[in-house]
């Protein structure tokens, strides 16, 4: 014990992201096109999702090789049924040095409301909410769905309420469709305590028709809310970490960018994805994943798990955002829906 797991790019295994399901109620148009994710579309039966006892089982591998830091993504992880409990589960955890794990839960929020108080009950840490658009009809049209984007709004402080806190919130910026969002959504979140994070718009999946011409940089975002509202960088958290962090210089909060495109931070990328099936994928844009579940339903003892994935941590060479170029778009990659971004 002691030797962090490196891979051949000497990062070590910190983060697993846990999808727990490829369904979602929300149909955004970058993630989801619904001509896609029709009443035709295969998603996964019940019988090959990893059971509430296999995750925790994968996770807790996992922790005893490093991860310090489990995060639940879907599709919608809160239409999973009864998710509070795999949250108390994953709760008991601890690392080799006895801490609990950072646990954290990435969702759309429609059923945040009901649900924040069991989350909170059962051990979760925080919330990420995504949200892209606060106009009513702009909202519908990036998230293709009928729900009131006041119930996001909700959800956000049903989450606040109980103490799921700092609420982190996601947007996805996508020039021409809401770019105009930008600064509505930085005003709204000021003085709220929430953190409001713009991702720039990514090529994950094979069915989004990514292009560059749609992404509005990190910088170009600064200096849109930079120029109404003065700000200044705050120091990262840890090496490693996805958002670059910036707060309003009068005190009224913190945001953040998220530059996969424009500014990769592969480098220092400890990040492990695993899919509703339990299949290990290294990178957001891998198109190959390891199947866990076979080697757990193949009767495999906690030593052998290690051993397997230490084995495939330690050959991992992902780095796709450095890399991405023409050759790179086109290639077939797992959707977002399926690992959970
Ligand atoms: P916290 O700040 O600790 O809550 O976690 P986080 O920054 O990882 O936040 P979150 O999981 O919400 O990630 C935000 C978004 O950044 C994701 O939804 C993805 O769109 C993007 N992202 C996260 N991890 C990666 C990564 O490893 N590579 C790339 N390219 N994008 C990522
Ligand atoms: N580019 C950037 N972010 C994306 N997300 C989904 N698809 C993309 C994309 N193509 C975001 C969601 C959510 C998180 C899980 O990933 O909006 O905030
Ligand atoms: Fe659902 Fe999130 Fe994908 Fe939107 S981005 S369709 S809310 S999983
Ligand atoms: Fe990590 Fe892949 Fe994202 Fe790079 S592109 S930061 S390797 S997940």
């Amino acid at each position: 014990k002691g030797e962090p797991l490196l891979d051949t790019r000497k990062r070590p295994l910190r983060d697993l992201r846990i999808s727990v399901t490829d369904r979602c109620n929300f149909r955004c148009t970058y993630c989801m096109p619904r001509e896609v994710f029709d009443a035709n579309y295969p998603f996964m039966p019940h019988a090959s999702l990893l059971s509430f006892e296999e995750i925790t089982r994968l996770a807790s591998v996992a922790v005893s090789q490093g991860v310090q830091k489990i995060r639940l993504t879907g599709g919608e992880p809160l239409l999973r049924k009864d998710i509070e409990k795999l949250v108390a589960m994953l709760a008991e955890l601890r690392t080799p040095q006895g801490d609990p794990v950072e646990l954290t839960l990435t969702t759309n929020a429609t059923l945040l409301r009901k649900k924040a108080a069991a989350l909170k009950e059962a051990g979760l840490n925080r919330v990420t909410v995504s949200l892209d658009a606060l106009d009513p009809v702009l909202f519908e049209q990036m998230s293709d769905s009928q729900v009131a984007v006041d119930t996001v709004l909700d959800g956000i402080q049903a989450a606040a309420e109980v103490g799921l806190a700092p609420v982190k919130v996601n947007m996805v910026v996508r020039k021409g469709l809401n770019d105009s969002q930008i600064l509505p959504m930085a005003e709204y979140f000021r003085n709220s305590g929430h953190v409001l994070r713009f991702i720039e718009y990514m090529d994950v999946g094979s069915t989004n028709g990514w292009n560059l011409d749609e992404v509005v940089t990190g910088k170009e975002i600064l200096s849109l809310i930079g120029a109404q509202y003065p700000l200044e960088p705050v120091q990262a958290d840890y090496a490693g970490e996805v958002a670059e962090r910036w707060r309003y210089q009068d005190g009224s909060g913190e945001i953040g960018v998220i530059t996969s495109v424009s500014h990769p931070f592969c480098g220092d990328c400890s990040r492990a994805r695993m899919s509703p099936e339990g299949r290990l994928y290294l990178c957001l844009f891998a198109d190959q994943g390891y199947d866990l579940r076979a080697v757990l339903r193949g009767g495999a003892s906690n030593e052998e798990l290690a051993a397997h994935l230490a084995g495939i941590w330690q050959g991992r060479t992902d780095r796709y955002s450095e890399q991405r170029g023409k050759e790179t778009v086109s290639r077939r990659k797992i959707e977002m829906s399926y690992i959970g971004g």
